[in-house]
């Protein structure tokens, strides 16, 4: 491994919770290019939607990374709807004490994503929120670039922070938009630490480029 990519390794705790500020915001997309550039692992704790290629399926096949990297899901649900609903469909119940985070080397990189946003329901009571307290990592927001993002980030941001939990920092995805980058910033009180456009090509070779692009060293 190059210095360069030993420096950029390190700006990144060793366990990092991707949650959105939306359902199909790019979660997935920016878990990908984190567990490419960082060869680090992928755990998915609760995936609805079963029919077509879930989460960890789709993040397995574009980095090409050998299966010892994914760690099954606790929760696979049918229908690509709500957990609570989802569960409740086939009488299951979402049981916060269930969920064990994977155990991974001390020097590795375990990438965490949630279910749609954080007030995304689990249960009757709880709360994705609930399930990231509960893991307690570093937590970074995916949000969009185009109107309406300034407003959805900022509502994420306060209600992580009025739970305690630690924003490790914002990634926006979508074209290009830096005016909403310093608004996030000035008014989240947070770090921006991408703004990741389009990627020409999901694979692993271009993941890795969207990783040296986005998340590299100035
Ligand atoms: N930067 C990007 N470059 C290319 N395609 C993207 C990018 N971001 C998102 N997409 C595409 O947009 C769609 C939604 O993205 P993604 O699946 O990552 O969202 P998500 O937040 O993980 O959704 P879910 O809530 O279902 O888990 C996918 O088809 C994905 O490939
Ligand atoms: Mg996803």
């Amino acid at each position: 491994m190059d210095k360069e990519m030993i420096i950029k390794e390190s700006i990144f705790p060793n366990r990092i919770f991707i949650t959105g500020t939306d359902t199909g915001i790019g979660k997935t997309v920016i878990s990908a290019i984190l567990v490419a550039g960082l060869r680090g692992s992928y755990w998915k704790p609760v995936q609805s939607g079963l029919e077509e290629m879930t989460d960890t399926e789709w993040v397995s096949e574009k980095t090409g990374l050998p299966d010892s990297h994914f760690h099954p899901e606790t929760y696979r649900l049918m229908l690509p709807i709500s957990p609570h609903a989802s569960a409740a469909h086939e009488g299951v119940r979402i049981d916060l004490d269930k969920f064990q985070i994977p155990e991974i080397s001390e020097s590795g990189h375990l990438i965490v994503e949630g279910a749609g946003g954080i007030m995304v329901p689990l249960n009757e009571r709880h709360l994705m929120l609930d399930l990231m307290r509960r893991i307690d990592i570093p937590i970074l927001l995916v949000a969009g670039s185009s109107l309406g993002a300034i407003n959805h980030t900022l509502l994420s941001l306060e209600q992580l922070r009025n739970r305690n939990l630690q924003v490790f920092g914002v990634v926006m995805n979508g074209p290009m938009n830096s005016g909403n980058r310093e608004a996030i910033e000035h008014y989240g009180k947070v770090r921006v630490l991408a703004e990741v456009e389009p990627l020409p090509k999901i694979d692993p070779e271009g993941l890795k480029q969207g990783f040296v692009k986005y998340f590299g060293v100035e």
